[in-house]
């Protein structure tokens, strides 16, 4: 019996769990390869899984660089991260858990947004009144989660493990300076990507997220006046 779209949607939405996968820097040789037709055809989904995400909804039009949308994402491949990775941790001495996850992942994908009013001077020259300059600057940020979350569950449409992360070092300036993201955007979510084979890796630790059995439905109610 074929499923409905909505039965679909929700075995999607289950299905996405943090999946916290770590290397260490010094068993990164040891890591499984794939071929290049496998490793070209899963970047081709994440580019779609990214380019579906832009669908997510947008309430004002942020309009930097003529780009109305208020959020942007940047990919780095495996030889990026691995390069991030070595970066942090043999230039810049990081022992927190950053190198590992970069050394661990397929892809990375950090989506940043755009505040509009964070700096005083625009607040200032601003002649929306400060409590709405507020509510755009949180709407935008609503609208780059929303952006996130369906990259998520694309993400996880093909398999792929995902863990969205805060980024941690890779939110400071001095890092989106070495990536080259202007530092007046803020990281919302450091998205690492395993591929499906990938997670027959023994050469990695897998983590869940920490919250993975606190759900409930407690914090739905309906309201009948
Ligand atoms: C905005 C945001 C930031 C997050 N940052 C981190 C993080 O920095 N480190 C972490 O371990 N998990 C982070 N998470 C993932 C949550 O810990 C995870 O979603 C939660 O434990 C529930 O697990 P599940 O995703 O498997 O359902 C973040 C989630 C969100 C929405």
């Amino acid at each position: 019996m074929s499923r409905s779209t909505a039965e679909v949607v929700a075995e999607v939405i289950r299905n996405r769990k943090t999946k916290k996968v770590l290397c260490k820097i010094d068993d990164m040789a040891a890591r499984l390869s794939l071929a290049e037709e496998t490793i070209a055809r899963h970047r081709a989904a994440v580019v779609t899984s990214i380019k579906a995400a832009g669908g997510a909804p947008f309430h004002y039009r942020r309009d930097e660089d003529e780009i109305a949308e208020p959020w942007r994402a940047y990919i780095l491949w495996d030889d990026a991260t691995d390069k991030v990775a070595k970066y942090l941790y043999e230039d810049q001495g990081v022992t927190t858990k950053e190198p590992m996850l970069l050394a661990g992942c397929n892809a990375l994908v950090l989506i940043t947004w755009l505040p509009q009013f964070y700096d005083p001077a625009a607040r200032q020259s601003s002649s929306i009144d400060p409590e709405e300059q507020c509510i755009r600057d949180e709407e935008h940020l609503a609208a780059t989660a929303a952006m996130v979350q369906t990259l998520l569950l694309m993400l996880t449409s093909y398999n792929m493990g995902t863990y969205w992360s805060s980024g941690g070092r890779l939110r400071k300036p001095e890092m989106f300076e070495y990536l080259g993201i202007p530092t007046n955007q803020r990281l919302l979510a450091a998205v690492f990507v395993e591929y499906p084979e990938m997670m027959q890796d023994d050469s990695k630790q897998r983590k869940p997220g920490s919250h993975r059995d606190s759900r409930s439905n407690k914090w739905i109610s309906e309201i009948s006046i």
